[in-house]
């Protein structure tokens, strides 16, 4: 038996898997964000623990027997988190999260700092990841980064909770920017640059190496007699793409999640920085990934429920069922800024092409057509720096929605197939990497692909109406990037 934990943003979700990778029991527990200044975005790792305490109590309630028999724990973590540890293992300050902007004049000094930087950490440097972060605390609050010891990414400080120890696998560490992401180890160079060291860093492992093991009074609490294997874990893309079997070079999928992405698995470590292409260890010894990341996937059409006041699904079921056109509107996800393929923590969002005549079903559409716009961005850039892409896997919440699937289908000109259980996300790859953690097992051996139950083919007609309209969609960037108004992201306390 063994447990996979997923640590999103949104919330924490856990997974008990017996040996026939069948899920026996499922809780999520949610979690808030705060956003104490405009940009920011920070949690209590306080919160992410009890929501872990809370699921493992839902699972051991579900599933008595099977809970008993856990051998080994995966972890997926919402990647790029700075959990800023001091003496003793203190949490200094609320974690500042992947999806926080206030870090951008930081990521230009870095690069200054460090002009190697996007060789060795392999990709630009954006507000997203760890490294602007600390310079930022280090600038912002002095008292706070003279007293840090360790920096944990999120699911390495529940680790740390868990085992005591501070590990941490090389997927998640790609998203520092502190790591060499070829040679699979710290770059002394890309720590000294946020005045940080080898020393404050957890140590490094593999995805599927056991790494380190809960501790006795925790063991025992929870009714294990042997306590429990952690395996090394992954991000949460990495861990999604390991949930799916997408561990050969070649193999790509698209998650429709709350930020969105688009993966391609490699062999080599592939660059594609031009394009603010993210360049990643996969969670599989040897084996890198490419990925483009839109940062308001689902999120753009969350927003838009909450500002309609009408639910998603009621949204969704206000457009025809077959898309015949695109809608006369075009809306740009820039909600948080956007990374892949611009890079700019302040541009914002918009809807263009309004008229009398336009409709909440005109905008909604826009809108789920605005994010496959963005994820084309991102297509292309992979392309650019090499990869090749000819089908691709759909996954998370977004996968569901039969219209979204379509209209992405057309935009990308890219067969895509919905799987059963597409839905799952990171808790059942990171109990798969449980599983190898506990029994050395080849990813090969366990990491098999779900079935496909359906593949969308891009509709021609739409294609052909997407294409029209994808010049017009990336003419707006450069239109409206100087009319944003600046936000006080970067404020004092
Ligand atoms: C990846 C990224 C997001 C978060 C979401 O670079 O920032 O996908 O990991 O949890």
């Amino acid at each position: 038996m063994y447990i996979g934990i997923d640590l999103g943003t949104s919330g924490v979700k856990a997974v008990l898997v017996d040996g026939a990778q069948e899920v026996l029991a499922s809780r999520t527990e949610g979690l808030t964000v705060s956003r104490p200044h405009p940009g920011w975005s920070e949690q209590d790792p306080e919160d992410w623990w009890r929501a872990v305490l809370r699921c493992f109590a839902a699972l051991r309630e579900a599933e008595p027997v099977a809970f008993a028999a856990v051998r080994g724990i995966g972890l997926s973590g919402q990647q790029h988190g700075a959990v800023l540890l001091g003496e003793g293992g203190r949490v200094l300050r609320p974690c500042i999260l992947w999806n926080d902007l206030r870090s951008g004049a930081e990521c230009a000094e870095i690069e200054r700092r460090f002009p190697r930087s996007r060789e060795v950490c392999a990709n630009i440097a954006m507000p997203g990841f760890t490294a602007p972060k600390l310079l930022w605390v280090a600038e912002h609050e002095p008292a706070v980064f003279a007293a840090v010891r360790h920096v944990l990414l999120p699911k390495a400080w529940v680790r740390y909770r868990l085992t005591g120890e501070m590990i941490e696998d090389m997927s998640d560490a790609s998203g520092t920017l502190w790591l060499d992401v070829g040679a699979r180890r710290w770059s002394d160079e890309a720590l000294a640059v946020c005045g940080l060291s080898e020393a404050a860093m957890p140590v490094l492992c593999e995805g599927t190496d056991p790494a380190g093991r809960v501790v006795r009074d925790l063991a025992s609490e929870w009714g294990w007699r042997e306590p429990p294997v952690l395996a090394g874990s992954a991000g949460d893309n990495a861990a999604g793409a390991v949930g799916i079997g997408a561990i050969a070079p070649g193999s790509a999928f698209l998650s429709l999640g709350t930020s969105g992405v688009l993966w391609v698995t490699t062999d080599r470590l592939r660059l594609g920085t031009r394009s603010a292409i993210h360049a990643f260890c996969h969670a599989i010894p040897q084996t890198w990934h490419q990925m483009g990341v839109t940062l308001s996937a689902a999120a753009s059409l969350v927003w838009w429920s909450r500002v309609t006041g009408v639910d998603e699904a009621a949204l969704l079921e206000e457009l025809p069922e077959r898309i015949e056109r695109p809608s006369e509107a075009i809306f740009l996800p820039y909600l948080s800024g956007e990374r892949t393929p611009h890079n700019d923590p302040e541009i914002r969002g918009g809807f263009l092409g309004l008229s009398q005549d336009t409709t909440r079903a005109a905008l909604t559409q826009a809108v789920l057509e605005g994010v496959a716009f963005s994820f084309r961005d991102a297509l292309d850039g992979l392309r650019e720096s090499g990869s090749v892409l000819t089908e691709a896997d759909v996954i998370g919440g977004g996968s569901r929605s039969a219209r979204w699937v379509r209209i992405l289908s057309a935009v990308l000109d890219l067969p895509l197939h919905r799987l059963k259980h597409g839905e799952r996300g990171g808790s059942f790859g990171a109990a798969r990497l449980a599983r190898m953690a506990v029994t050395g097992e080849a990813p090969a051996v366990v990491c098999g692909a779900p079935e496909r139950v359906e593949t969308v083919l891009p509709d021609p007609v739409l294609r052909e109406a997407y294409a029209a309209v994808l010049p017009r969609y990336r003419a707006l960037y450069p239109a409206v990037r100087g009319l944003v108004a600046k936000e006080d992201a970067g404020a004092e306390e």
